[in-house]
């Protein structure tokens, strides 16, 4: 492949738990295959950033298989873009330990997707704020690993090493990535340097997306047990979402939306022609609505997006020797510019041979 060294760089990456979903499709990868054509991109398994959660070894190993097939069944060219195993590239690793020499912890407790991780693993329904104190006083055998801390040091890492400009993401991502942004201040500030830049998401001009689920509240995600998979079959599909949660129904012209079914249009935005939106949106405030219809249609239109998809994914699934292939080249591309920056990092730092 041709360096292209006028091209922006543009490096994201998804966790290997499990398959991908709608969520993770509109909220990510969506974005990476409108980017392959005009950027220098770089997409990788995040499945360092999966041990945060302490998988179970086989599956984990499963899904960064799973994961890559279905990159590539979406339609990311390994040609034209670097696809790679994070585990693969050791640079990433290295450069985790010297730039959590500059990264607080009060930071990054204070950071959402901790706070959130923290209260799983340890129990806690509530959400209050006092997550500090709870995980300090914490007498159980329950315990927050250190690793789901300094997961925003990682994530950083993966944009930094790669010196990317954009980072496709979707909106709950986007602490991260102003975490990844402090802490290239911090390092350019304190060796008095300008060698970070500072990354920025990536959105076609529109907004970063949260992508709901199926249940009422909240965002698509995997744990949530919520979600439509890339890979579920037409009768899942149909089931999960003739199952997804409503409401009684509008008893007057022009009611407001409940958030169940303002996520449902929500999702219906995505799969389904504007026309077939604004039919629904309109018997909903004519009272005419009927959920069993609209529920029908949408699983129909995401049946369109995905059946194609899951073909292909299943095809290329079973063929290790390919996706071997994939990520071999993969990551002697990333290694390469990873060792350009690892070592000026540490040269910046003062980590030099005698
Ligand atoms: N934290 C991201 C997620 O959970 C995955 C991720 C890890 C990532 N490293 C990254 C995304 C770097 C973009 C860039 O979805």
């Amino acid at each position: 492949m041709e360096k292209n060294n006028d091209k922006k760089i543009v490096l994201s990456g998804i966790r290997s738990t499990g398959n991908l979903h709608l969520g993770n499709y509109f909220g990510a990868l969506s974005k990476f295959l409108r980017m392959q054509d005009d950027y220098d991109c770089r997409f990788f398994i995040a499945d360092l950033h999966a041990l945060t959660t302490n998988p179970d070894p086989k599956m984990l190993h499963e899904s960064v298989k799973d994961i890559l097939a279905e990159y590539l069944a979406a339609g990311l060219d390994p040609e034209k873009n670097i696809l790679y195993v994070q585990s693969d590239v050791p640079e990433i690793a290295e450069m985790y330990l010297l730039l959590n020499m500059h990264v607080g912890i009060g930071e990054l407790m204070r950071t959402a997707s901790f706070k959130d991780k923290a209260r799983k693993a340890l129990g806690i329904t509530s959400d209050s704020d006092e997550i500090e104190k709870e995980i300090i006083g914490n007498q159980t055998n329950q315990r927050v690993n250190a690793g789901l801390l300094t997961y925003p040091t990682l994530m950083a890492v993966d944009i930094l090493i790669h010196h990317a400009d954009y980072v496709p993401v979707g909106k709950d991502q986007e602490q991260h990535l102003e975490l990844t942004r402090r802490f290239a201040r911090r390092f350019n500030s304190f060796y008095k340097t300008d060698y970070f830049g500072e990354p920025v998401n990536f959105n076609f001009g529109g907004e970063a997306l949260k992508v709901p689920g199926l249940d009422g509240s909240g965002k698509m995600g995997k744990s949530e047990g919520n979600c439509i998979y890339l890979i579920d079959d037409e009768k899942t599909l149909r089931k999960k979402v003739m199952r997804a949660v409503t409401d009684e129904g509008p008893k007057e012209p022009n009611s407001p939306v409940s958030q169940p079914v303002e996520n449902l249009f929500m999702l219906m935005g995505l799969v389904s022609e504007p026309e077939v939106v604004q039919h629904y949106r309109d018997a909903y405030a004519d009272c005419s609505i009927r959920y069993g219809d609209l529920k029908k249609q949408l699983a129909e239109d995401m049946l369109k997006l995905t059946l194609p998809i899951r073909e292909r994914i299943l095809d290329i699934r079973s063929n290790d020797e390919y996706l071997s292939k994939v990520v071999k080249s993969g990551a002697e591309r990333a290694r390469a510019y990873a060792a350009d920056t690892l070592k000026d990092v540490k040269e910046i730092m003062g980590i030099r041979k005698i």
